[in-house]
Order: C-alpha cells, then structure tokens, then sequence
C-alpha cells in the first residue's frame, strides 16, 4: 500500500478520522492529575482540539503536523488559550526541540504510520521524552493479537509498543477505556509510559 500522503488528504478535506473533540480518556486523564505542569508535545495533532484540552497556565504545549491546513483549522477554531500553545508545522521524524517534554500525548498518530516508520516513531520519543517524563498512549485501535488487516489505521496493541520501546520506558498502566468516540468502543486502550532516568 502507498504511503499516505497526509497534506493531500487534509488539502482535499479527506479527514475522516478528525472527531472534532477530544476523546473522554483525554480528559478523564486530565480530572486525574496524570498530565503535569512543564512542557507537553501532541505529535500529528490535526485540528489540535486535544492542544485545547491540554492547554494550562502551568503548561507549554506544543503540537506538531505536516498540515498548514490543519494548523490554520487550529488558529481558526481556537481563540485565546491559558498558558502557551505552540502549533508547529512540522515533520515529528526531524522534529528538534531545544528541551525536552515532560508529557507527550499519542492519539491516532502511532496508528496512522506506516509500520516500517514505528521503530523511527520510538527513537524520536526516546529522544523527546524527558527522564521521568510520561509518554500517554491512547492505542485505536486495539487488536491483540494484530490481524493483518491494513491501515490507517493500523491495527496496534501495547505488546508491540513495549517492544519498540526496549528498556528506555517502564509501562505504568494499560487500561481499556469504556468512554470513547462513538465508534470506537472496545478498541481503545491507554497506556501510559514513563521514561527512564
Ligand atoms: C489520523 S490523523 C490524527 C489527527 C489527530 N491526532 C486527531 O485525532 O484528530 C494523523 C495526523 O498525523 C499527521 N502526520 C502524519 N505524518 C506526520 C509526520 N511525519 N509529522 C507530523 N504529523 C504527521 C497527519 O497530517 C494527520 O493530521
């Protein structure tokens, strides 16, 4: 299968995959206290409704797309935000930041990449996440074990990221979410990851 080409999609308003909110499990993580204050990276954040939902005035954020359209569907749609939110249009692959993240937020990016990209996806979230900083997984969706039905998305479960991983993060949860997008339900799972020292 040909590899997606993310900007066409989103010139051509091919975006089948934007729920225009964020998922409950998002926000259940939030009324948790799960996401700390500091520096939060949202790879492929779209329409960057989850930037929204993350935004906080303890809080830089940072979401990253190929898209100029997504992120001027972003400036559109958001006003002023608390704290700083920061939309880069931007590869994640040669993404460089000059310090590193102390919580990054993965919904439906992991599982819209090609899989000979998920060993590039887990260096550069090696290299982003700070020490004791938390990867958050929300893995859509859940097949375990994986058929072998194509994507994107890409069928994907937490054995597969633990493996990509290596011994760089020690998995703290894996929960399956009972609240999602309609649509969705049974197919989520999150998992939360923290970075070794
Ligand atoms: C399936 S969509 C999910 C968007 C968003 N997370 C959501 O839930 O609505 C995947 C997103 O990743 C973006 N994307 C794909 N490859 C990318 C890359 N290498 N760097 C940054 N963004 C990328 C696409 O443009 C697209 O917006």
């Amino acid at each position: 299968m040909a590899p997606v080409d993310w900007q066409s999609a989103w010139r051509a308003g091919r975006t089948p995959w934007d729920a225009g909110t964020s998922p409950p499990a998002l926000r259940k993580l939030l009324e948790r206290g799960v996401v700390p204050p500091g520096r939060v990276l949202v790879p492929g954040c779209g329409t960057g409704y989850d930037l929204a939902a993350l935004a906080h005035a303890d809080r830089e954020v940072v979401g990253i797309d190929v898209s100029e359209e997504a992120r001027d569907a972003f400036t559109a749609a958001h006003g002023s935000l608390p704290g700083e939110v920061v939309y880069e249009v931007a590869d994640f692959f040669a993404y460089r930041s000059p310090a590193g993240f102390d919580f990054v937020w993965d919904y439906t990016f992991f599982c819209a990449l090609d899989p000979d990209r998920r060993p590039s996806w887990a260096d550069v979230m090696k290299r982003l996440v700070k020490p004791d900083g938390v990867l958050a997984t929300l893995l859509f969706p859940y097949e375990d074990p994986v058929s072998g039905r194509e994507g994107p998305p890409w069928p994907v479960n937490a054995t597969m990221v633990e493996r990509l991983l290596g011994g760089s993060f020690e998995v703290l949860e894996v929960r399956e979410e009972e609240e999602t997008h309609p649509g969705r339900e049974g197919k989520e799972r999150l998992a939360l990851w923290r970075r070794q020292s």
